[in-house]
């Protein structure tokens, strides 16, 4: 018998046991489930949050994803590329207040003028803070050499996410061309990993005509493609996209609680690995990204993204924080893990356990 108590005895879990985890629904569960994945976080990475400053670098996307508000086909946004010495000020900030690692997210761009210019920030964030932040990179689908030039130029981490790891539902959630390849991408995601980035993928929860099955699946699909990293949250539809009529869509608190449900069963399934609270938790909830870390996920992002430009990158309807500045981003932070009673890993890379570990099964050192 496939009990819930005894599944939570495990150490590793069939594709049943997951669908089990993920479909049950017995609200005396909900905390069962999310103390177990709490205790296992707790004993593996500690009762500890790790900070990034996410700056969101530029909106311009070649791509056309049927869910997204920034997709190319929306008329509607203003479009913008982040100076050169915006994005360095955001650097010092995450610098001076001791952050020790950086996100810089964009929109799609393949062309050089693009891939030099990340190079160039990347080069200048080193320069100009003697290599004391790590970086991740979420730029989206690049060559093999492109991914090598960036890491050449100082980024350690890559972010990718899969968006949905069935190739069907991959489908039905991008339109149907050669840019929205599901093989693709899914060999973009290699070429990080054997570039030598620590990575990261994700998908979103909740997606219309997305099943229990196909959630079990991402999982999974994490733990077979050996991933260090993720970041997975809420479907949220934008007004402005194909996506938002569909019909078929759970309410926004069965979202919620399948997101949490998903961050509990992967800090199971991996429990070095390193698990976002998202900003679409949080949009959803408001305080979406505590409980996202009460549930077992261990990463935070701060957004320092200039204030003036947040409206543009509205990736789904009433995306938190929008109408704030990083001091206001920052200091939600603070109480956040204040009321959570977690240690901030101040000054610190923040690197996966599950990367280190495999690093240093090659090479000896562990370092933070
Ligand atoms: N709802 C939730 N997440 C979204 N993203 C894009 N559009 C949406 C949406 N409507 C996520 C995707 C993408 C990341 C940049 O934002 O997962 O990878
Ligand atoms: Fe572009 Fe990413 Fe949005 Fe797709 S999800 S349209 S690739 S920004």
């Amino acid at each position: 018998m496939n009990n819930i108590h005894q599944i939570l005895q495990k150490d590793s879990f069939s594709r049943n046991d997951l669908v089990v985890l993920l479909s049950d629904t017995d609200p005396q569960h909900d905390e069962l489930i999310r103390e177990k994945a709490y205790q296992v976080k707790e004993a593996v990475v500690g009762r500890k949050v790790l900070l990034r400053g996410l700056i969101e670098l530029s909106n311009i996307c070649r791509k056309n994803c049927l869910y997204c508000g920034i997709r190319s086909d929306n008329r509607k946004v203003h479009r913008y590329l982040l100076q050169e010495k915006e994005v360095l000020a955001a650097a010092r900030f995450a610098h001076e207040q001791h952050f020790g690692s950086l996100v810089i997210q964009s929109g799609e761009r393949n062309d050089k003028v693009f891939t030099d210019y990340v190079s160039r920030l990347l080069e200048k964030i080193k320069e100009q803070t003697n290599g004391a932040l790590a970086v991740t990179l979420s730029c989206g689908e690049q060559t093999a050499d492109d991914y090598q030039q960036w890491l050449h130029s100082g980024a350690h981490r890559y972010l990718l996410r899969i968006e949905a790891s069935d190739a069907g539902l991959y489908k039905r959630i991008h339109p149907d061309d050669e840019n929205h390849s599901y093989n693709k991408r899914l060999n973009a995601l290699s070429a990080t990993q054997q570039a030598g980035y620590q990575t990261g993928t994700g998908v979103m929860i909740g997606l219309p005509g997305q099943t229990i099955e196909n959630l079990a699946d991402d999982l999974l699909f994490f733990k077979n493609f050996d991933i260090d990293m993720i970041g997975m949250g809420p479907y949220i539809p934008h007004e402005d996209t194909p996506l938002a009529s569909q019909s078929n869509l759970l309410s926004d608190e069965e979202r919620v609680r399948l997101s949490l449900r998903m961050i509990s069963v992967l800090r199971l399934l991996m429990p070095e690995i390193n698990i976002a609270s998202t900003t679409a938790l949080e949009t959803l909830v408001p305080d979406g990204k505590k409980i996202g870390i009460m549930a077992g996920a261990n990463v935070v992002m701060v957004n320092l993204t200039p204030q003036s430009v947040r409206e543009d990158y509205m990736l789904y309807n009433n995306k938190s924080g929008i109408y704030n500045d990083e001091w206001q981003d920052f200091k939600s932070f603070l109480k956040l893990t204040d009321l959570c009673g977690e240690q901030v890993l101040w000054d610190k890379a923040g690197s996966s356990l599950h990367f280190l570990k495999k690093k240093a099964a090659c090479s000896g050192a562990l370092a933070e």
